[in-house]
């Protein structure tokens, strides 16, 4: 039985009471619904990759009200803490030296001697972190390689009772996960998201060398597939062709859109949404088509998604 709690004051705190005992509660952030757990408390952790049924090699985000939360686990260097001036509270998450003393489960950061650490902009997520006074351990609220969850139903439909409760916020006004961002000594983008490289580059004033998760892929089956609906994905399509679900964006008009004005805010907003419609629409075997997506500001998280979704099934 997951509960659906409301976005008041009752809400968030029986969402913080369930987290102090070792509970999951999924939460809204700015960006996409969160799966969170204690970040303290490895019975917590554990139970968030056995939910999702993530590889436990791949490290989760710790969710944090402030900077100085932040320091209290994390070293916090120059250019990091510049960005953090710059965009917390916001969609973006640092990579940071975790410190010896943080008392974060060693699952959390699956052994690595860095933590990511994100301070979310997102009232209800800001409230629900002060009331429980702890750092939460939070991925998207999704079944690992499935579509991000920007509502509270997308997180019943793929979790449903598998954790305690889902806080309801309502759509995610973002759409994108956060952009993570290895900052000191020389920063490098680790993943696209919700934050504009180029707003990044501008406050840097310097190019982000693009690493780990985001590498160009030279070929779609050196991409990992993720963000998976049931349908096949074709990308870069100007038309439907036999039977597929066509969703465009701009000029490209399909049986659904991105954003029939090419807004690219719009479209991240929209992005998986459309996808868990598209997907509805194919029905079982079907096909799905995308039209093209500049890869300017957020069109290039939006094209990395829609790559991964396209992209090889390993399952
Ligand atoms: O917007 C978001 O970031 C959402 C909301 C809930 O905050 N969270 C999210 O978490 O997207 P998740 O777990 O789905 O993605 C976290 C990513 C993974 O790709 C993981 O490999 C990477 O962060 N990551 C976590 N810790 C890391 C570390 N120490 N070094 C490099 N990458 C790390
Ligand atoms: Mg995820």
């Amino acid at each position: 039985m997951t509960r659906t709690l409301a976005p008041d004051e009752a809400g968030i705190t029986e969402a913080a009471r369930l987290l102090a005992a070792g509970e999951l509660v999924a939460f809204p952030t700015e960006t996409v619904y969160g799966l969170g757990g204690d970040a303290r408390d490895s019975r917590a952790v554990a139970r968030i990759y056995k939910s999702k049924g993530r590889p436990s090699f791949n490290p989760l985000i710790v969710h944090l009200p402030d900077l100085v939360a932040v320091e209290r686990i994390a070293r916090v260097g120059p250019k990091a803490r510049m960005l953090a001036k710059a965009f917390w509270p916001g969609p973006l998450t640092l990579v940071l030296p975790v410190r010896e003393d943080a008392r974060i489960s060693p699952l959390v950061t699956a052994g690595l001697q860095t933590v990511a650490v994100r301070v979310p902009a997102h009232p209800l997520a800001q409230q629900l972190l002060q009331t429980f006074g702890g750092p939460l351990a939070a991925p998207s609220a999704n079944p690992s390689g499935r579509v991000s969850p920007t509502r509270a139903d997308h997180v019943l439909e793929g979790l449903r009772g598998r954790i305690a409760a889902v806080l309801d916020g309502g759509p995610c006004a973002v759409g994108l996960e956060s952009t993570i961002v290895l900052a000191d000594p020389d920063p490098v983008l680790l993943r696209p998201g919700g934050l504009p490289v180029e707003a990044l580059e501008a406050a840097l004033g310097e190019p982000l060398a693009v690493g780990g998760d985001a590498g160009k892929p030279t070929s779609p089956g050196q991409l990992a597939s993720h963000y998976a609906p049931e349908a096949a994905v074709r990308l870069g399509a100007t038309e439907a062709r036999n039977g597929e679900v066509l969703v465009g964006f701009g000029p490209v008009k399909g049986l659904l859109t991105l954003s029939e004005t090419g807004d690219l805010v719009e479209a991240a907003a929209s992005l998986f949404q459309r996808l868990r419609e598209a997907d509805r629409l194919a029905g079982p075997g079907g096909r799905i088509a995308f039209a093209p997506v500049p890869e300017t500001g957020l069109g290039r998280a939006i094209n990395d998604r829609l790559r991964r979704a396209a992209a090889p099934r390993q399952d």
